[in-house]
């Protein structure tokens, strides 16, 4: 309740709580977990605001699962949040992006029902120039009768079994966006008192937005469909926004509206971008906000994955600008 017209101040786990309320069977567990995730990301954000201050810039001369350069900022966030995360029971399953493997945590209490997939640091490649950086989640439930060691049986879930997903996006302010299937709520960090406080409470995605969002140098071994779209596009006055961190790129599009799109390659036929930790949690957010995520021939969350690491194209955004696309490439 607002005290004479000022806004409440609401934190993330007042937040949770004060939601889940509506949920009776929900527990104080789970935002348990998600002060976790706050922690890391608080203590990331120290590191991104003071790159070239403290010695973060740069790579580690390391080549991860992924086959990419390592950089400084993504083993410092992965190992932030392992350890933020893996001490707090519930978590049974951690897996990264920079991880080859996932980790089962010996520490979990043995009813730790929660897994937690995440790009630690996703957009590292511009943490060098000042450009945004994001730390993106997904949370899955371990699955009932499933021997706990069967680690890939309780992986491997489609996306909607998700119980939660969300982002940070490390920018000209530091916003923490999560959904657990209620609608799609934004807090910003205060630095002066070291809290996220909300700021915005059940973002809708709009219904249309004449921005489209691709890596155009690649358009020569795009889809087809792909490249009739964006020829499409150009005569409709549609506006080119990109900035080449999915974080970025997925926040803009999910304020203002319009399509992102990394479709398949020559060098990536599955597209770049992660299924589990990045596609996933985005699309989680997109649908709830309104929006839709497609693979370019079915919705993203439904994809039952193969593998922890598997890639897939990703279109998403305004529910018409989906279909739009889709109307060129299916
Ligand atoms: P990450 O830094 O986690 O590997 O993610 C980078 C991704 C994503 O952030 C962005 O949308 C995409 O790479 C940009 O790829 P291109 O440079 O090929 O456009
Ligand atoms: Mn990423
Ligand atoms: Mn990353």
């Amino acid at each position: 309740m607002a005290h004479k017209g000022r806004p409440p101040l609401v934190t993330v786990q007042s937040h949770i709580l004060e939601r889940q309320r509506a949920h009776p069977l929900a527990t104080g567990d789970f935002s348990w977990l998600l002060s976790g995730i706050t922690l890391a990301t608080k203590v990331i954000e120290s590191q991104v605001r003071r790159a070239g201050i403290v010695d973060v810039y740069g790579e580690t001369g390391d080549v991860n699962v992924q086959g990419e350069l390592v950089q400084k900022l993504d083993v410092i966030a992965n190992e932030t949040i392992l350890r933020s995360l893996g001490y707090r029971g519930n978590v049974g399953i951690m897996a990264s992006e920079e991880d080859d493997e996932p980790h089962i945590i010996k520490e979990a209490e043995d009813g730790a029902k929660y897994i937690v997939l995440f790009d630690p640091l996703d957009g590292s490649s511009n943490i060098d120039v000042n450009i945004s950086v994001g730390t993106i989640f997904s949370i899955l439930r371990r699955k009932p009768g499933i021997d706990r060691n069967a680690v890939n049986d309780h992986i491997l879930q489609p996306g909607v079994e998700q119980v939660a997903a969300g982002y940070v996006i490390y920018s000209s302010s530091t916003v923490f966006a999560y959904t657990t299937g209620d609608g799609v709520h934004m807090f910003t960090l205060d630095p002066l008192i070291g809290a996220y406080v909300l700021t915005r409470e059940d973002v809708r995605m709009p219904e249309k937005g004449k921005t489209y969002s691709v890596n155009e140098a690649y358009c020569r071994s795009f889809p087809e469909g792909t490249r009739r779209y964006l020829d499409w596009a150009k005569t409709a006055d549609y506006k080119l926004r990109y900035v080449g961190s999915l974080v970025a790129d997925f926040h803009r599009t999910l304020l203002r509206g319009g399509v992102f799109l990394y479709p398949p390659t020559d060098d990536a036929p599955e597209g770049k971008l992660r299924l589990l930790y990045e596609a996933n949690p985005l699309s989680f957010l997109a649908e709830q906000a309104g929006g839709a995520a497609s693979d370019g021939q079915r919705r993203i969350l439904e994809k039952v994955p193969k593998s922890l690491h598997q890639r897939t194209p990703l279109i998403v955004g305004s529910k018409s600008e989906v279909d739009r696309v889709l109307s060129f490439t299916s």
